[in-house]
């Protein structure tokens, strides 16, 4: 029984990256729980094509009494389950977001996996569930911008959720996505935060058209296409984390992070034009 609290700025990809990590999992039989734990803008749903769901995290924050199974959605394409969030206006008001630890409570037993979608920045909905958690996946976007920019970026964006993490105690590991730069440039950003910052990455996400793509269809990437790049990264960074999360096949942790990054580099300097 594990959980996971995916953290970072608004637009990084956390929604994006919880829903197929989900996918990843549950793909695997892991009895897998994606939450929403966005209060204010929740779009987990909406990944897996759940539009308006009457039952959701909203409604069991404000009935204490009602049990936790009765909002879980299951989607029978990729067999995750999931804790939406209610898209109207008129639920959002005066939440009360420390409850969502009881509800991580409850239910976590049930499932090998929980993941915990974040709100932006400073994840002050889900803040509570970091002393259940066990580990913070930050996802970080890197711009294309001068590479000392990028490194204020990432001190100013990590430092402050990995010191946050650690203060409860959280394994923090950070997950590079919408990534589109040469391979030169990409080890130094891999090596800043490894080093300076002190934070494994283990996940690193191309940008992708295929992804907005799916998932304005409602379904993750990993299942609408396959053997796009962003899945085929997904699944790497997906093998990295049962290594260090689940603790499965431990032996090949270190190897399986560093395979994932030679074949990123080795992507990058396939020439334009070629079938990758
Ligand atoms: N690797 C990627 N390549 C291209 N677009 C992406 C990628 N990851 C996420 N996106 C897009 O970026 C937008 C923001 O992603 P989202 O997961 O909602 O971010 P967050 O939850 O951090 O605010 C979405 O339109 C999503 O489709
Ligand atoms: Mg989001």
């Amino acid at each position: 029984m594990v959980s996971i609290v995916v953290t970072g700025r608004g637009g990084a990809g956390k929604t994006t990256i919880t829903s197929n990590l989900g996918v990843y999992f549950a793909k695997k039989s892991y009895p897998t729980l994606l939450i929403d734990g966005d209060l204010y803008l929740p779009k987990l749903a909406f990944h897996f094509g759940i539009d308006n769901p009457g039952y959701n995290i909203h409604t069991l924050i404000r009935n204490p009494n009602m049990r936790v199974v009765d909002v879980i959605y299951h989607d029978p394409r990729t067999r995750v389950d999931i804790i939406p969030g209610s898209s109207k206006l008129s639920d959002v008001i005066d939440i009360e977001g420390r409850r969502i630890r009881d509800i991580v409570r409850e239910i976590q037993p049930r499932y090998r996996l929980t993941v915990i979608d974040s709100p932006v920045g400073i994840p002050f909905d889900t803040i509570s569930t970091f002393r259940l958690a066990q580990y913070q996946l930050i996802i970080v976007e890197i711009e294309r911008c001068p590479v000392h920019s990028v490194h204020r970026m990432i001190e100013n964006e990590v430092i402050k959720l990995k010191r946050l993490g650690e203060a409860y105690g959280l394994q923090v590991g950070v997950i590079l996505n919408k990534v589109r730069e040469s391979s030169d440039r990409l080890q130094d950003i891999v090596d800043f935060i490894e080093y300076t910052v002190g934070v494994p990455v283990v996940g690193i996400i191309p940008f992708d058209h295929a992804v907005p793509e799916a998932t304005n269809n409602g379904t993750p990437v990993l299942m609408y296409a396959p053997h796009t790049k962003a899945s085929r990264a997904i699944k790497e960074t997906g093998e990295i984390l049962e290594g260090w999360v689940l603790r499965e096949k431990r032996k090949g942790f270190f190897e399986k992070l560093y395979a994932a990054l030679i074949s990123f580099l080795h992507r990058q300097r396939v020439p334009a034009g070629k079938k990758l």
